[in-house]
């Protein structure tokens, strides 16, 4: 199997893009990571991708000023040396211009913590708890130039609780992100994913009728 030379762009804690190693190690995974690009030089994750053996680089954003081409260009010009051939949005927190989205088209997504089109931006877990609903989750989506928009390839949902906090929401949640990112990188990778009217096709999935109410009735 030929697999899918992926980067990992992250900002912070990188947990998600840890899971994105771990699950690509398996042999069977249709994609391998080849870089952790960080726009922060103090990102924690850049130590971790370090230790699994991943190689690292920084492009670090402020460097370019108001610039957001430059700093985007800095970045392509690394994808582009390690032949990169699909991006992940692994907590990544720069907006692209149409410049670098259209570069990327169809082959850059991302993972946020909600139920989208629900919850876009940030804070989505206080969100969620000002908002009362009784099931939040996370997404992977492709990237467009709208923020938090384009297809949504996975979704995954957790249960609110009554006594949630945004701390206890938002570590179920990260725990489903965990899941449901290398299933839709792997589902990308493997070339499963195909977007009509807007909407992704998956191959090879049956149309599941399964339920899930909360609460319980
Ligand atoms: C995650 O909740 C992700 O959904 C959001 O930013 C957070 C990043 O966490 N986009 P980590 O860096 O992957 O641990």
């Amino acid at each position: 199997m030929i697999k899918k030379r992926v980067a990992v762009l992250i900002s912070g804690r990188g947990s998600n893009m840890a899971a994105l190693i771990a699950a690509a190690k398996d042999e069977s995974f249709p994609a391998t990571v080849v870089l952790v690009l960080s726009n922060r030089p103090g990102a924690a994750g850049l130590a971790t991708a370090r230790d699994r053996g991943i190689e690292t680089m920084v492009v670090d954003h402020a460097v370019y000023g108001r610039d957001r081409e430059a700093f985007e260009r800095a970045m392509q010009e690394r994808l582009e040396a390690h032949r990169v051939e699909l991006v992940c949005l692994a907590g990544f927190m720069r907006l692209f211009t149409p410049w670098f989205v259209h570069r990327w088209q169809g082959r850059m997504i991302n993972i946020h913590p909600a139920l989208l089109p629900a919850f876009k931006g940030l804070q989505t877990h206080q969100q969620a708890l000002a908002a009362g609903v009784k099931i939040h989750g996370a997404s992977v989506h492709f990237v467009v130039s709208d923020m938090d928009a384009g297809p949504i390839i996975a979704q995954g949902a957790v249960a609110v609780r009554d006594d949630d906090t945004t701390a206890t929401l938002a570590e179920r949640v990260l725990a489903i992100e965990h899941r449901i990112f290398p299933a839709a990188l792997a589902l990308l990778a493997a070339g499963r994913v195909t977007v009509v009217d807007g909407r992704c096709r998956i191959e090879g999935t049956g149309g599941s009728s399964g339920h899930l109410i909360v609460p319980e009735i």
